[in-house]
């Protein structure tokens, strides 16, 4: 049987901890966890079955494997110390009998996105940062449709428009909405950016900014900034938009659910997986559900191709159309709207939509 591996990380590490040792996440506490979880091996989670192709009828097996580190570790290790863990926890997926690895939240945004890691290791590896794209473009076209925003006429911004993600998520949507303002930290970097839209001849007008404050133009939001803490609050937003949160952690402050009845906030990347999955552990998704960086590693072992896939900060339009293309055919589907990790229902839809025209 083929197989896969997939490398999550502790994001919120005391409650995730308490998720594979319930009694050791009661007792320790968050600095205990910042000092000692380096110092821990790799975590073996479980074992993942049950994904079957909707054409082909192939099974495949995995298992979900844990990097002990937690984002701040990411941020604040040296990097080649971070590389040593996660090709550690690579060398478990190679004994476990992986075909093909994943690389899961940090272990796929840390220094050059996979390269050195893929250099290390036998497995092929992927960060599965292709399908991710292709899942967020998905769900902010479906959140406009809902939200009655005609795409093409759309005011959009992406947050994070200079990362990995966000570069090749403003190019999609360049050539969709009617207006996109690139919002990063650093003016050279988003220059550079907007320069290649205009000259490719991009269908929207591009603006850029370095203030959160651009956001309140925009009806469409995807952000996917790799901070640490929200960065997007209540006040930055206009009445009626959509937001689509890719990062993990989350880019949208919890205050924005409290505040902001008329605002659309939808979780990206959540895809729903063929076949009776079973995960054997619960990483904070309903049950057959997976993010999408999961769902590439899973569509490609489906696939048979063994190979390093997305690797690296620049990524392609055509690998992301072509991995779109093998997951699809394998029924891996958009998932329905979650929102900090609640469904969206059609009836709160609605209401978001009747509170925003009230205040607009
Ligand atoms: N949902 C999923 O399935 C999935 C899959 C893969 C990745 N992700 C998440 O996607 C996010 C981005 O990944 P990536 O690979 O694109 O990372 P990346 O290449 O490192 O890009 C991150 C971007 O965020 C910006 N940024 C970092 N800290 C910031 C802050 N405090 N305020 C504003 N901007 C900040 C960076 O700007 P500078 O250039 O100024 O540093 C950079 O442009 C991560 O949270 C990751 O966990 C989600």
């Amino acid at each position: 049987m083929d197989t896969f591996a997939f490398i999550i990380h502790p994001i919120h590490p005391k409650r995730d901890i308490s998720r594979k040792y319930p009694l050791l996440g009661r007792i320790v506490t968050d600095w205990q966890i910042r000092l000692l979880s380096p110092y821990f091996p790799p975590v073996y989670l479980s074992e993942v079955e049950g994904i079957t192709s909707t054409s082909t009828g192939k099974t495949i097996k995995g298992w979900l494997i844990a990097c002990p580190l937690s984002p701040i570790h990411f941020i604040e290790l040296p990097e080649k110390r971070v590389y040593r863990k996660i090709i550690e926890t690579g060398h478990l997926a190679e004994k476990l009998g992986a075909k093909i690895l994943g690389l899961g939240a940090y272990t796929s945004v840390v220094g050059d996105a996979g390269i050195t890691i893929a250099q290390a290791l036998d497995v092929p590896v992927t960060t599965g940062d292709s399908y991710t794209v292709s899942i967020a473009i998905q769900a902010v076209r479906k959140a406009a449709e809902v939200m009655d925003i005609p795409i093409g006429s759309a005011r959009a911004a992406v947050v994070g428009a200079t990362g990995a993600i966000g570069r090749i998520c403003s190019d999609f949507l360049a050539d969709e909405v009617a207006e996109l303002c690139l919002v990063g930290r650093h003016d050279p970097a988003l220059n550079e950016l907007r320069q290649n839209l205009v000259e490719r001849h991009a269908r929207a007008e591009i603006k850029v900014s370095t203030s959160m404050d651009a956001l309140r133009e925009a009806q469409l939001i995807l952000t996917v900034t790799s901070a640490l803490h929200a960065v997007v609050e209540p006040e930055h937003l206009l009445p009626g938009s959509v937001v689509c949160d890719v990062a993990r952690p989350r880019d949208v402050s919890a205050r924005v659910a409290a505040r902001r009845d008329d605002i659309l906030v939808i979780d990206g990347g959540m895809v729903e997986v063929p076949g009776p999955v079973d995960f054997h552990f619960d990483f904070g998704f309903p049950p057959g559900k997976a993010y999408a960086c999961m769902a590439e590693t899973m569509a490609l072992a489906l696939e048979g191709r063994f190979e390093d896939y997305t690797l690296g900060k620049r990524l392609t339009r055509a690998q992301v159309d072509e991995i779109a293309a093998i997951a699809d055919r394998h029924g891996f589907r958009l998932s329905g709207f979650r929102s900090f990790e609640r469904p969206v229902t059609e009836e709160q839809i609605a209401q978001v939509r009747q509170k925003a025209h009230k205040r607009i």
